[in-house]
């Protein structure tokens, strides 16, 4: 949620900050600024709306060959170009970008005014701004006494000032009297800094820097970082220096490119074949009928002693969750839940040391997933990671766990991290099932069919089916019903959340045996209702439900697999192919993927960045 991006070097600093904004703007878009530093004065520009409306507002030759820059995703304050960033002191002598939540605001604003502060914005990152220049001009805490040690100390300042914020902060800060240095700090807020030849670069996200280096070194949680033309040093918010470790970021590990695609979630979802193959890959023991997963280092005696498994996410990621509780305890005969992050983490759970939690997230920086993993480890509970993005903070905290491999997902909507996230879940599913419960034969049955999936999701998506008769039935709906049972009810959560985000179409999903507990009573002749039904135990169950909201009139939109003899049952019948019955999400949810995408599409919506949302979500 909101990106940052820096760099300081000899070249000017606009179009690497206007680019590595582009790179970021799928973290938040409301609005977007730059401040670089020329002749000891801070240029600053801000615009509401998109990357490119900045760009088009920043004078092609604008000087300086520092800078910092910000995209934005409104937290405290409208969105307006006062609340855009940079933000500077009363003087404009220091500019600050941030993301996270400053919670003690009220308390710190009140004394910077009594102190003459003057701000010109409803933001809480204002602040950092105002209390940074407040130290550094010499001031102490209570603005009497001088700090002669911090006074003109760009590092001494921006600790002093990080020390009494409360909340959460990826912070890059520039001082118009000095010309060739950024001071970064963190504390929940990822930052990573690049290291060039004679340049260096800051950004929230490490892809950002792929363009221009590939050694870097992720600043830790109350870490600060003094970035200048030979490199970076790093000190610890509490005092002294800290040791900067230099990772490679691996090699192109996607392509991050629309190609022929008009937008990239289209481009996402047709992604799905090559990115299930990569997840797959290497991965399935088919002889052994079994999978194996390094990264969990889990060996078959610690397989053994897990009394419980525990998946945690959120939006997207919790539904493929509820498909990996299923899987675990299905394919393994162990107790396994699906935990909303968010929730969890407040709650006090009760954390049995033999239990075995999973941390499942695309982006890896999700706040409440990273609290969620927090809180277990402190609780003395083994948490892994289910992650997409390699290096990201969730894959650091948790040290072991599995990179899904989707390569990089840059529509806002989830989609091949989703089928990803549950593909690599089938697979731990798989190798804990083998070893305390599946017969050879039987892991060999669900390691092919898992195997076939990747080929099963291209044939499908060359031929969809009649989505459009679909889309016109949800466009026009004041609410769509999406109805499963099983691991269909979390397909059922996963398109309903498609559909609103993408299209802003109210949905709501429903094991389909709660439908007549409540939702029903919304159903009129016509209401749309997508019964999610392949062939599975459970079929027959579901189909009452379809009958019962037929009987009400609904419009019924019904996805089966080939085969099913009762897949001309819907007003609208989508098929896909047949596979595993615990397997069917990874097909089921195609076709709600392209509905979705299809019904945006017909609303003139803005299928990558749809209004109010962000990709990673780092604040609670
Ligand atoms: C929906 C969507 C969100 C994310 C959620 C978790 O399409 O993208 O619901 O799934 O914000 O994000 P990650 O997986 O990055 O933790």
């Amino acid at each position: 949620m909101c990106g940052i991006i820096g760099f300081v070097g000899l070249r000017q600093a606009r179009p690497i900050l206007i680019d590595g904004l582009r790179r970021l703007e799928y973290r938040g878009y409301d609005s977007a600024g730059l401040a670089t530093l020329s002749e000891g004065r801070l240029l600053v520009h801000r615009r509401v709306g998109r990357v490119s409306e900045l760009a088009s507002a920043v004078p092609a030759d604008l000087a300086g060959a520092t800078g910092i820059a910000h995209t934005r995703w409104a937290t405290h304050g409208g969105v307006t170009q006062a609340n855009a960033h940079p933000h500077t002191d009363s003087l404009g002598r220091i500019a600050v970008v941030h993301n996270g939540i400053v919670e003690n605001m009220a308390a710190l604003k009140a004394r910077l005014v009594a102190e003459g502060a003057v701000f010109r914005s409803e933001t809480d990152s204002e602040v950092i701004a105002h209390l940074i220049a407040h130290f550094y001009d010499g001031f102490g805490p209570l603005g009497d006494s001088i700090m002669p040690d911090v006074a003109g100390d760009p590092v001494a300042a921006v600790r002093t000032a990080m020390a009494r914020v409360r909340g959460t902060w990826g912070v890059a800060v520039v001082f118009a009297d000095q010309p060739d240095i950024i001071v970064a700090a963190r504390n929940g807020s990822p930052l990573v800094v690049g290291l060039g030849e004679g340049e260096t670069f800051l950004a929230s996200d490490s892809h950002a820097l792929t363009p221009y280096t590939r050694r870097v070194v992720y600043l830790q949680d109350r870490e600060l970082a003094l970035l200048s033309r030979e490199g970076v040093q790093t000190f610890l918010l509490d005092g002294g220096e800290a040791n900067p470790t230099v990772h490679e970021l691996e090699e192109e590990w996607g392509d991050s490119e629309k190609g022929d695609f008009p937008n990239f979630m289209l481009k996402e979802i047709h992604d799905q074949p090559d990115a299930l193959r990569q997840c797959l890959g290497g991965r399935i023991l088919a002889e052994e009928g079994t999978a194996k997963l390094g990264g969990l280092d889990l060996s078959p005696r610690r397989v053994m002693e897990v009394s419980r498994v525990g998946f945690i996410g959120c939006g997207t990621a919790y539904h493929a969750c509820m498909v990996g509780a299923a899987a675990v305890e299905q394919l393994a005969r162990v107790p396994a839940t699906a935990e909303i992050a968010s929730e969890y983490r407040y709650r006090n759970p009760v954390i049995d040391p033999r239990s075995l939690h999973f941390a499942v997230s695309q982006s890896g920086e999700t706040a409440d997933t990273l609290g969620a993993t927090r809180e277990i480890e402190l609780k003395g509970g083994e948490i892994m990671g289910i992650v997409n993005v390699v290096g990201s903070s969730i894959a650091r905290t948790c040290g072991k766990g599995v990179y899904i491999h989707s390569g990089p997902e840059m529509a806002v909507a989830s989609t091949k991290a989703f089928t990803n996230m549950i593909a690599a879940m089938y697979l731990f599913a798989l190798q804990m099932g083998r070893t305390r419960a599946l017969s050879p034969s039987q892991g060999r049955e669900f390691a092919e069919a898992l195997r076939a999936v990747p080929d099963l999701v291209e044939r499908y998506l060359k031929d969809p089916g009649p989505i459009d008769a679909a889309v016109t039935a949800v466009i026009k709906a004041k609410n769509v019903l999406f109805l499963g049972r099983g691991v269909s009810a979390a397909v059922a959560a996963e398109g309903a959340l498609k559909l609103m985000e993408v299209a802003y179409v109210p949905c709501i999903a429903y094991p389909s045996g709660e439908m007549k507990h409540g939702p029903i009573a919304l159903l009129e002749p016509g209401s749309p209702v997508i019964v999610i039904a392949p062939d599975d135990a459970l079929k027959d169950k579901t189909l009452s439900n379809l009958q019962e909201s037929r009987a009400r009139g609904a419009f019924i939109v019904l996805i089966t697999s080939e085969g099913d003899e009762y897949s001309e049952m819907g007003d609208v019948n989508i098929v896909v192919p047949r596979t595993h019955e615990l397997l069917s999400p990874l097909l089921t949810v195609l076709p709600l993927q392209l509905l979705a995408y299809q019904a945006g599409l017909a609303l003139g919506r803005d299928i990558d960045r749809p209004r109010n949302l962000a990709k990673s979500v780092t604040v609670e």
